[in-house]
C-alpha cells in the first residue's frame, strides 16, 4: 500500500479537493486526475483551460489534453478539439477504447467524442469574447499603414492572426495550463494535463500538453512530470521526459525541474514566455521550478490541511 498524494499546478485548487476525496477513499489515480481536471475545465474564471479558455486567432477555443499511466506508460491525448468541454475525459476514453492510438486531433478527435456520446457545448463566454475583441483591436491598431480588419480575405486574416500571436503576453498573476499528478494507495501514478493552449494561437496549433514527453510524462519507476507555460519550449527540449530522466539519474525533484528549465531557457525564442514544471516520485517526493518569482504548486497529502501551496524553486 502506498500513501496517496496529489500535486497540481497553479489553479488546480479548483479540482484537487474533489480528487483528494476520491483518492482518500481508495479510488485510482486515473479517476482522481480526471476528476481534478474536469473541475478545472469547468472553472469559467480560468481562461487557460476548458470552458472560457482563450480562443485561437479566429475566435475558436481549441483544447488539448493528455493522460499518462506510470506502470504501463500508456499515453492518450487529444489536440485542437473544438466544442467539447472535457477534453481530459475524451483522452481517457482514447486510453480505454482506442489503445492502438496515442493521439487524436481536430475533426478525428471530435468524431471520436461524438461516437462516444460526449456532449458538445459553446465554450466561449461573454468575458472571453470581450478579451478576444480587445486583442483584435490592439492587433489592428499595431499593424502600420492598414486597417487589417477592414477587408475580408485569408491574407488579411493571416496577418492579423500572426500579429496576435506575436503580441501576446501572459496576464499578470497565475496563468497557464493545468497539470495534475496523483499517486494512489495501490502504488499507481498518473499524470494529466489540460489546456486551451497559447491564447490567440494559429488555428490547428497543438502544444506540449498533448505531446508525450513534452508537456506530460509518467514512468512509475522514476516519477512523473508535467509542464505549464510556453509549450513550444517544452516540445523542443522534451521537457517532461527530461525532468523524469533527471529523477532516474538520482536528482532531487527540485533539481530535476530546474535542470530542464535551464536547458529550455538557453534556447533562442523570440516569442519567449515563461515555462514552469513540477514532478512527483513514486515514494512521494515532489518539486517544482519556475523562472518567475512567487510561483507555486499545490499539494494534498494525508498530512496537509487541505490544499497546501508550495513555492517552486526559481532559476
Ligand atoms: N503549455 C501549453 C501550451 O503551450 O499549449
Amino acid at each position: 500500500m502506498s500513501t496517496p498524494i496529489i500535486i497540481g499546478s497553479e489553479r488546480s485548487e479548483a479540482g484537487l479537493p474533489r480528487a483528494w476525496e476520491l483518492l482518500s477513499q481508495g479510488a485510482s489515480a486515473l479517476d482522481a486526475v480526471e476528476a481534478a481536471l474536469r473541475d478545472c475545465e469547468d472553472n469559467v474564471n480560468d481562461h487557460y483551460v476548458g470552458t472560457a479558455g482563450l480562443p485561437n486567432a479566429r475566435g475558436e477555443i481549441e483544447l488539448d489534453a493528455s493522460l499518462m499511466v506510470g506502470s504501463s506508460r500508456a499515453f492518450a491525448a487529444v489536440g485542437a478539439v473544438k466544442n467539447y468541454p472535457h477534453p481530459i475525459s475524451i483522452a481517457r476514453r482514447v486510453l480505454e477504447v482506442l489503445p492502438q492510438h496515442c493521439l487524436l486531433v481536430g475533426e478525428g478527435a471530435e468524431l471520436f467524442a461524438q461516437e462516444q456520446g460526449f456532449e458538445t457545448a459553446d465554450l466561449m463566454t461573454e468575458e472571453t469574447w470581450e478579451m478576444f475583441r480587445e486583442q483584435l483591436k490592439v492587433s489592428r491598431d499595431s499593424v502600420e499603414g492598414e486597417n487589417t480588419l477592414s477587408a475580408p480575405g485569408d491574407d488579411i486574416y493571416r496577418v492579423t492572426a500572426l500579429e496576435l500571436v506575436r503580441r501576446f503576453r501572459p496576464h499578470d498573476g497565475p496563468w497557464g495550463t493545468i497539470n495534475v499528478i496523483a499517486l494512489d494507495e495501490h502504488g499507481e501514478m498518473v499524470s494529466g494535463v489540460s489546456t486551451s493552449g497559447y491564447p490567440w494561437k494559429y488555428p490547428g496549433r497543438i502544444g506540449d500538453s498533448a505531446i508525450v514527453g513534452a508537456g506530460n510524462y509518467c514512468d512509475l519507476r522514476f516519477g512523473a512530470a508535467a509542464c505549464t507555460g510556453r509549450g513550444e519550449l517544452a516540445m523542443r527540449v522534451t521537457g517532461a521526459r527530461m525532468v523524469v530522466d533527471g529523477l532516474a539519474r538520482g536528482l532531487e525533484p527540485d533539481d530535476a525541474c530546474r535542470t530542464m528549465l535551464r536547458e529550455a531557457g538557453d534556447l533562442p525564442d523570440p516569442f519567449r514566455a515563461e515555462l514552469r514544471t513540477l514532478c512527483l516520485t513514486p515514494d512521494g517526493r515532489h518539486g517544482g521550478a519556475s523562472g518567475q518569482p512567487g510561483s507555486t504548486y499545490n499539494l494534498i497529502t494525508p498530512d496537509t490541511d487541505g490544499v497546501q501551496a508550495i513555492a517552486r524553486v526559481q532559476l
